[in-house]
């Protein structure tokens, strides 16, 4: 993210001495992307960031997947997994249930109340969509809000935690990307500003603004990292809290975005769904559909034709309103569908000519594209509608009416 910020103090001229008001040093961290040769920060901390007292094994949840075999749509209800009974005893990081998986991004979903420990992903981005609820995220570069509707974009390797607050649980859908992500080219100037026909700009993007202090000594994070060609977790004790940044500046940090700033791009026949992409990562882009007037050419057919993206699996998270093409199919507020390469899918029966003449959609939506297969996690396992698949033809294997 190729947009300068600074919270706190920092000197006039990197790389040099910044000194605590008894003539102490401050200890300088950079954190930086692609080995010094893209974005970063400047980060001084009270204490050494590299001082550890313990390193253990952080058993991670059930991160085991199932291939899409034999291959079919699918629909998962992801507001099952979780009952009122477990939000108290569920946070954010640790109770987080993988839906599906490949080796670019997993996708997680979690309902919660309760505060997480701390955190960092090493193995990539995380891009975390506020479904509803809120919290404050506590970062290293300070404390972000998240309010229903936020993306809360967290670079690799930040430390931070989740403290959820406020009515009701919070329910966050983690991409976990296993790069970074960043807004899309096409919307970037060569210097890396946001151009005039993106659907957002700089204006949209919260950053910290105010620093976190943290008490207290042997304090655990846990961290999410690769090893033995694996995705593992990691529990490293520091003596001092790592919220002990008096300043930083640079380009690189957390930040959110909400979904209702972003402008949705509209035609007078069917735009597809790269006119609806919010950001992008390695082999994965991320597209939402929002509130919008529909096409407006006399004979349009609003709705989506049917379409074989022969490369991508199309993951479709339905976060609000009401989704005009999947009426019939069981789909409604928290469900996912899954629609693989290697199959066309589209609107369910009655859709197609349904929306002719409409004008608005009153639909909020969350789609991840990747152009690897996505395997099905524990989650999607425990929260499937098996029916779906066959909700276009009326009937599934054996003849039985759905
Ligand atoms: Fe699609």
């Amino acid at each position: 993210m190729a947009y300068y910020r600074q919270v706190g103090t920092v000197p006039p001229k990197r790389h040099t001495q910044h000194r605590t008001d008894e003539g102490g040093l401050y200890y300088e961290e950079l954190m930086g992307e692609e080995g010094f040769s893209s974005d970063s920060s400047l980060l001084y901390h009270r204490g050494l960031p590299s001082a550890i007292v313990d390193s253990q094994v952080w058993e991670l949840p059930d991160q085991t997947t199932t291939p899409n075999h034999p291959l079919k749509p699918r629909h998962l209800k992801l507001h099952e997994l979780f009952p009122k009974e477990v939000w108290a005893e569920t946070d954010v990081v640790t109770g987080r249930r993988l839906i599906l998986g490949n080796g670019d991004v997993r996708i997680s979903y979690v309902v919660s109340t309760q505060d997480s420990p701390l955190y960092r992903n090493a193995v990539g981005d995380e891009i975390v969509y506020v479904e509803s609820g809120q919290a404050t995220v506590e970062t290293v570069f300070g404390t972000l809000e998240a309010k229903p509707g936020d993306y809360v974009i967290i670079p690799t390797s930040t430390t931070h935690r989740w403290l959820p607050h406020g009515e009701g649980p919070l329910r966050a859908y983690a991409i976990e990307a296993n790069s970074h992500v960043a807004p899309p080219k096409r919307y970037l100037s060569r210097y890396g500003q946001l151009l005039e026909h993106s659907p957002y700009c700089e204006r949209d993007l919260h950053g910290p603004t105010e620093l976190v202090h943290g008490e207290g000594t042997d304090v655990e994070v846990l961290v999410k990292h690769r090893a033995g060609g694996a995705i593992v977790g990691t529990r490293m004790v520091y003596p001092a809290h790592p919220f002990d940044v008096v300043g930083w500046d640079g380009c690189l940090y957390p930040y959110t975005f909400s979904i209702h700033d972003y402008e949705p791009i509209t035609g007078r026949v069917h735009q597809p769904p790269p006119a609806h992409q919010v950001f992008e990562g390695n082999n994965f882009v991320v597209c939402n559909f929002v509130p919008r007037k529909v096409d407006y050419h006399p004979l349009s057919i609003p709705v989506p034709y049917y379409h074989s993206n022969v490369d991508s699996d199309e993951i479709m998270f339905y976060c609000g309103g009401d989704y005009e093409a999947r009426k019939g199919s069981g789909i409604g507020q928290g469900s996912i569908s899954v629609h693989p390469g290697g199959y066309a899918h589209g609107p369910q029966p009655g859709a197609y000519e349904r929306s002719i003449g409409a004008e608005f959609f009153d639909e909020l939506a969350v789609m991840v594209d990747t152009f690897r297969p996505l395997e099905l996690g524990e989650g999607a396992l425990a929260c499937e509608d098996t029916n779906y698949a066959w909700t276009w033809a009326g009937r599934g294997p054996g003849g039985s009416q759905q």
